[in-house]
C-alpha cells in the first residue's frame, strides 16, 4: 500500500516559512501585498481566488482584490496590470486563468513585471527556468518539487513521466524534474501507447484534467504517483488518477483533495513573500 504524500501538511510548513519571511520584511518596513485579478464569473476561479486570499491573510500578506466583469476590454485589463506594476505596496500580481474569451492571456502575462510575476508565467521567468537561473516559478510544479523534497524523494537518475504539456504545469514540471537530474518524458494526448510510457515511470505526474484516466495499468509497482488533476464531477472533486486502484501499486501517492492543490496555494504565498523580500 502506498504511503500518502500529505499536501496539507507540507503546505502548512510552507506557509509557516512564508509567514517568517513576511515578518522579516515587516521589520524592514515592507508590508507584502498581492494583487488578485479575477475577470468574469467562473465559479471554479472564484473559489480558487477566495482560497488564495484566505491563505494570504493567514501569513500576513495583504491582498488587493481586482474583480472585473467578463466584458472588460484588453486595454482595461492592461491598465490594471500597469497600475499594479507601479504600486510599491504590491509585490505580487496574479491574473487568474483562464481569462474569458476575447482577452489575450499572453498579452496580460507579458505585461506583468517579471519581479511581481508570482505565478511564474512570464516569458522571462520561464526562460530563466529553462536556463537554470533563479526566478519566480510556477506554483503547481514548484509545489510538487517541495512535496518530493519534504518526503526525501530524490528525482536524480529516476525515470520521470509527466502526462500533460501545459505551460502552467506540464512543461515547467518537466524542466524542474530535469534540473534535479531525472530522465524526463513528457506524454500528451498524441502519445502512442500511453500505458507503456507511463509504466516506465519511477515518478509519474498526471496533469491532464481528465478524471481517473491514470489507472493501475499505467503504474509501475513502487512508483511515486503525483496527481495534479482537480476535476469537478457529479461525485465531487476527483483527480486524474484512479486513487483506489493505484494506491495498492504505488510506493507514494498524492490524494485529491489534500495533495497538490494546497501546495499550489502555499507556493503562491511563498513566491509573494519572496518577491516582497527582494523588493526595495
Ligand atoms: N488557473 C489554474 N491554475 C492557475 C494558477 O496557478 N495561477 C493562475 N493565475 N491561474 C490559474
Amino acid at each position: 500500500m502506498a504511503q500518502i504524500i500529505d499536501g496539507n501538511l507540507v503546505a502548512k510548513i510552507t506557509r509557516q516559512y512564508a509567514a517568517d519571511l513576511v515578518a522579516q520584511a515587516e521589520l524592514r518596513g515592507i508590508s507584502p501585498g498581492l494583487a488578485v485579478v479575477l475577470v468574469g464569473e467562473d465559479p471554479a476561479s472564484q473559489s480558487y481566488v477566495r482560497m488564495k486570499e484566505r491563505d494570504c491573510a493567514e501569513v500576513g500578506i495583504k491582498s488587493f482584490d481586482y474583480r472585473r466583469p467578463a466584458e472588460i476590454s484588453q486595454a482595461g485589463l492592461n491598465g490594471i496590470i500597469d497600475e499594479c506594476n507601479s504600486d510599491s505596496g504590491i509585490h505580487g500580481i496574479l491574473v487568474q486563468m483562464p481569462l474569458p474569451d476575447g482577452l489575450d492571456a499572453e498579452e496580460a502575462i507579458a505585461r506583468i513585471s517579471p519581479k511581481k510575476d508570482v505565478d511564474g508565467f512570464h516569458p522571462l521567468n520561464l526562460g530563466r527556468l529553462v536556463r537554470g537561473l533563479p526566478a519566480l516559478r510556477a506554483c503547481t510544479p514548484w509545489g510538487v518539487m517541495a512535496m518530493l523534497d519534504h518526503y526525501g524523494i530524490d528525482p536524480a537518475g529516476k525515470r520521470a513521466v509527466v502526462v500533460g504539456r501545459s505551460t502552467i504545469v506540464g512543461k515547467p514540471m518537466a524542466l524542474m524534474l530535469l534540473e534535479r537530474h531525472a530522465t524526463v518524458t513528457v506524454a500528451h494526448s498524441r502519445t502512442q501507447d500511453l500505458q507503456a510510457v507511463c509504466r516506465e515511470a519511477d515518478i509519474l505526474v498526471a496533469a491532464v484534467g481528465r478524471p481517473h484516466m491514470i489507472t493501475a495499468d499505467h503504474v509501475k509497482p513502487g512508483a511515486v504517483v503525483i496527481d495534479v488533476g482537480i476535476n469537478r464531477t457529479d461525485s465531487g472533486l476527483v483527480g486524474d488518477v484512479e486513487f483506489a486502484t493505484v494506491e495498492p501499486v504505488a510506493s507514494w501517492i498524492t490524494p485529491v483533495p489534500g495533495g497538490v492543490g494546497p501546495m499550489t496555494r502555499a507556493m503562491l504565498v511563498l513566491n509573494t513573500a519572496q518577491a516582497a523580500s527582494v523588493s526595495d
